[in-house]
């Protein structure tokens, strides 16, 4: 059965996140406790949104039209838009941003692959404010995840295979001085899977990219931040913003299983692979009974194995702003 309906709101910290050591910011209680009101009072709100949202026909059609079908053809009669679900409607806590976050090579696009090789994924997001339950446009949504063997641009120097606490004992960082917003453990200007593009004046957007491979102790995953009043720079990275939302999205065990055992995702075999069962932030995501998992169908109607389409909605409180250094 296909959930439709996943709705990822920025939402409840309850602790720092283990799987990486150091200091995240931390919303007010206060903050947080308003998030809770707003993210109940949207749950029926979010249905209606899905159902416009997934009348896609015409935008599958216009893909088809605009040349952005090099890779994949995008089939304008699917079964997804038939059956929209609302059982599922999900909630997830506020999560860490991890180490790898490095706005410098976040770039506006829609197509964030670069030369990367894998499974083609279109992320297809919605959009909603928390307080009035409508879409959300403008809403710069920040992507970044590792490729297919485990490795973030930027921090191409890294091993993707190292525990976290090794690699910084491996480059004499003392563990009690890591602090995740400062200490800087990028190693290149590389910017592959990377991206940003704004939400629509329906609150929605879509960023090409790949399925990611996975690091170690850390189950696969995508990083999305939600931003507000942006500006950019004439290279396409952030000058400033209001970041509304920081969180992590996340595919069912069986697709990952899937894809994991096609090349090139296949050669990563220096470590096992924390599954979602396994893995710290997804247990805090989850906590609960929230949802943070990508709605995935084949963009070919045939077979996720050649590129897939997934769905996912973000719901922010616009007044609770996170600030960071950019
Ligand atoms: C889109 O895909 C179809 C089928 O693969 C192909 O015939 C068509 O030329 C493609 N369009 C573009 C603009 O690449
Ligand atoms: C689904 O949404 C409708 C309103 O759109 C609501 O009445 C119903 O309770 C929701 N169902 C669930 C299971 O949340
Ligand atoms: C964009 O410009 C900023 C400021 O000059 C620079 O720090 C950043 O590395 C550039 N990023 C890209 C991807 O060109
Ligand atoms: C992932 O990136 C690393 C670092 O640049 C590179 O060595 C590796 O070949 C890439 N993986 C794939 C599958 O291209
Ligand atoms: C790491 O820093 C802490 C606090 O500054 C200090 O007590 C400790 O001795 C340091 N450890 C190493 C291995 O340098
Ligand atoms: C929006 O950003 C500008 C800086 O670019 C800042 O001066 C302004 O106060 C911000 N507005 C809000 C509502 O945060
Ligand atoms: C992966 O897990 C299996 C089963 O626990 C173990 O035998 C194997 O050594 C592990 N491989 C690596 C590379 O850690
Ligand atoms: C991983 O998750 C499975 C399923 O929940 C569990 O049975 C197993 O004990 C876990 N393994 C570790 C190393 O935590």
């Amino acid at each position: 059965m296909l959930n439709l309906c996943k709705l990822l709101v920025a939402f409840l910290v309850t602790t720092i996140v283990t799987a990486h050591p150091g200091p995240d910011p931390i919303l007010p209680r206060s903050a947080i406790q308003r998030r809770s009101t707003l993210a109940k009072r949207c749950a029926g709100h979010v249905e209606s949104f899905n159902k416009r949202r997934m009348a896609k026909k015409a935008l599958n059609k216009r893909w088809a039209d605009s040349g952005r079908n090099t890779t994949v053809q995008i089939t304008t009669e699917a079964p997804y838009y038939e059956t929209i679900q609302n059982d599922t409607c999900v909630l997830t806590p506020e999560v860490t941003r991890g180490p790898y976050v490095w706005p410098r090579s976040q770039t506006l696009r829609q197509d964030m692959t670069e030369d990367q090789v894998g499974v083609p994924l279109w992320l297809d997001v919605g959009v909603l404010d928390m307080a009035t339950c409508e879409p959300l446009p403008n809403v710069l949504l920040d992507f970044w995840h590792c490729n297919a063997t485990g490795s973030y641009s930027s921090f191409t120097g890294l091993s993707p295979n190292t525990d976290f606490v090794k690699l910084l004992s491996e480059l004499n960082i003392n563990i009690t001085n890591y602090d995740l917003g400062v200490t800087d453990l990028h190693t290149d200007d590389t910017t592959w899977l990377r991206g940003m593009w704004p939400t629509n004046k329906e609150g929605l957007m879509e960023m090409k990219t790949i399925f990611p491979g996975f690091y170690t102790g850390r189950s696969i995953h995508i990083h999305v931040q939600a931003h507000t009043n942006w500006t950019v720079r004439g290279n396409g990275t952030l000058v400033s913003s209001n970041t509304v939302s920081t969180g992590q999205i996340y595919f069912e065990e069986d697709l990952s299983q899937k894809i994991i055992a096609l090349q090139p995702y296949a050669s990563h075999t220096q470590i096992n692979r924390t599954t979602n069962a396994n893995d710290s932030v997804f247990s805090q995501d989850t906590a609960g009974g929230y949802n943070p998992i990508v709605s995935v169908v084949p963009a070919d109607g045939q077979d996720v194995s050649n590129s897939m389409i997934g769905y996912i909605t973000i719901g922010v409180d616009t007044s609770a702003i996170e600030t960071f250094n950019k």
